[in-house]
């Protein structure tokens, strides 16, 4: 027998009888009639033609004409496992979130994605990685939905559709399929200085994970945790990879995408069977919820900005371990619906725009890619807490709700008894104090100098490397710029490198047989301390 899962009704159940669709020792239409033939179409007479009356015919062509639904606007090509995440009580004295505390353990589902390919895209090409987990709590769900890069290109979340439209595959050609060599992603990246941070992490060997199983994963946002007293604070959080941080180089990734364009997925799902269960730390660094939402000079409110380990250390706060692959992978990868804004008791979003965005953005594309606005009734999605919503009807509506009074208050259906002013483990948002803007609404941030410095930090990246890791990023630059086409779009990005870092720029830029232009803004004296380093610290093993 299959284990527990939930189904759309809410009950718990046995997964092999969830999958309703296959019982019985008979072949059946979709109505449950048994069938005597199903490899040959009912003729008129001895050689036809069909008649449209085979309804078995009819059905099995009709139904595999509807098989596929849309592939994720971003995000399309993935993999995934079930798990479970048991907190260490260490973030009691900052979080009231249940799943955090002690020894609670909590199922998780992870699905690892690349950003820019197609479902049908290599696995090894040069990419950020999605690294998106459920956590289904005893207060409801809660998704952490980061990428194994902790900055990102943009700092307002109306620019997502540019940034996307610029890294997808050229709309003449269609071409290249999932990688940023090409002339669209890097006028995007030249024409955007905020980008120039996400984009050398790519060109890093972070961009070439050796296997899900040993990148980390990122937040990427500040969100504010709130404590039982409602005292609150900011934080950034981590997944750290039991097995370490490993790459690949690029000539073996070049070699894995042809050879095998399914090495992650198929490296995820071996060790899950072999017994040899990947496990992360989840960790956090937290800040003071100030009004200016500052620490040490960074902006907490910038996604394309990392805090140095060495200013806020990680704190652990608990384990997850991915035990088991999924059973189905439409049922399950293909229709799990993350959402940056699921939160639970205990966790909210900042203003950081974003993560505003994101909070609009996911529900969107879901009604469109998953047929409706009842997805999370699909056993994946569906929490393992109790729902009790009067949301109503709609396409793919599996429950058959009890009542007549989807309403709130009411006199016929008792009134709504589970509402009766019971705020425990309820979902209140904190009563955190609007920072003063002061003056009219307006497009425009009133920005920190450091929102607006996008060179500092790549700087430090680069320090931060050994030169394997520098000749690495020299090269990847070179192989990526190479083939645009557009000369003028090569030399604005190696500008653009130039304010970066010399070595960086005429290693690049001799590549590219391109003259290595003089930095245009002044590189900063004294260096930036080598003792902060842009690259996450590991934890000693226990
Ligand atoms: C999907 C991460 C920014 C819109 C995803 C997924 C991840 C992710 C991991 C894949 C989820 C899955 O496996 O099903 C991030 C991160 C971001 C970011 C870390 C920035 C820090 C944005 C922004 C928007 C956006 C700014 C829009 C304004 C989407 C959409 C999907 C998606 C539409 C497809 C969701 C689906 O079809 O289920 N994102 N994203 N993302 N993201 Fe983001």
């Amino acid at each position: 027998t299959g284990p527990d899962v939930r189904t759309a009704s809410g009950a718990v159940a046995n997964e092999d009888q969830a999958v309703n669709a296959q019982q019985g020792e008979w072949l059946t239409t979709a109505v449950g009639v048994r069938l005597r033939e199903t490899d040959k179409s009912l003729k008129a007479g001895r050689r036809g033609p069909t008649l449209m009356q085979d309804h078995h015919l009819r059905e099995k062509i009709t139904h595999f004409d509807h098989e596929r639904i849309p592939e994720r606007v971003v995000h399309a090509r993935g993999a995934a496992a079930h798990g479970v995440f048991v907190g260490y009580g260490t973030a009691e004295s900052v979080t009231s979130a249940h799943f955090l505390k002690k020894d609670v353990e909590t199922p998780t589902f992870v699905r690892f994605s690349t950003v820019l390919g197609s479902r049908g895209s290599a696995d090894t090409v040069r990419d950020t990685r999605g690294f998106a987990t459920k956590f289904y709590t005893a207060e409801g769900n809660f998704d952490l939905v980061g990428n194994n890069i902790p900055v990102f290109f943009i700092q307002d979340g109306i620019k997502f559709p540019d940034v996307i439209h610029a890294g997808k595959p050229h709309p003449d050609r269609e071409i290249p399929q999932a990688q940023s060599a090409h002339d669209t992603f890097w006028d995007f990246v030249s024409l955007h200085t905020e980008a120039q941070a996400h984009a050398m992490w790519n060109m890093s060997d972070r961009g070439i994970p050796r296997s899900f199983r040993m990148m980390e994963g990122f937040g990427v946002h500040t969100f504010r945790l709130v404590n039982e007293a409602g005292e609150t604070s900011l934080v950034k959080f981590h997944w750290k990879p039991k097995l370490g941080i490993h790459a690949q180089v690029w000539e073996e990734a070049q070699i894995t995408a042809g050879m095998d364009p399914d090495f992650h997925r198929r490296d995820l799902a071996d060790a899950i069977e072999a017994g040899a269960y990947p496990e992360w730390e989840l960790g956090i660094q937290v800040f003071p919820d100030t009004p200016e939402q500052m620490f040490e000079g960074i902006d907490l409110l910038d996604p394309t900005k990392i805090v140095p380990e060495e200013l806020a250390p990680v704190q652990r706060i608990g384990k997850m371990v991915l035990n088991r692959n999924p059973s189905n992978y439409f049922a399950e990868t293909e229709q799990v619906a993350f959402h940056a804004g699921h939160f639970v008791p205990g966790i909210e979003a900042t203003d950081d725009a974003l993560l505003q965005a994101r909070l609009f953005s996911y529900v969107d594309t879901q009604l469109t890619r998953l047929g409706g606005p009842n997805f999370n009734e699909i056993p994946i999605n569906r929490p393992h807490a109790p729902v009790n919503d009067m949301l109503r009807d709609g396409f793919h509506q599996d429950a058959v709700h009890r009542g007549v009074a989807p309403y709130h208050p009411n006199s016929l259906d008792g009134g709504c008894p589970f509402f009766a002013g019971n705020e425990q483990h309820a979902f209140v948002d904190s009563p955190v104090t609007i920072p003063p803007t002061g003056g009219p609404v307006q497009k425009t941030r009133e920005q920190e100098a450091s929102f607006d410095d996008h060179f500092s930090q790549v700087r430090l990246f680069w320090k931060s490397m050994t030169p394997v890791e520098q000749e690495h990023i020299i090269e990847a630059y070179s192989f990526e710029l190479n083939k645009c086409y557009e000369q003028n779009i090569k030399a604005r990005q190696l500008q653009h490198l130039a304010n970066i870092d010399p070595v960086l720029c005429s290693g690049v830029a001799e590549a590219l047989g391109l003259p290595a232009p003089d930095p245009t803004i002044e590189l900063p004296e004294p260096e930036p301390s080598p003792a902060l380093s842009m690259v996450g610290q590991s934890w000693p093993s226990d």
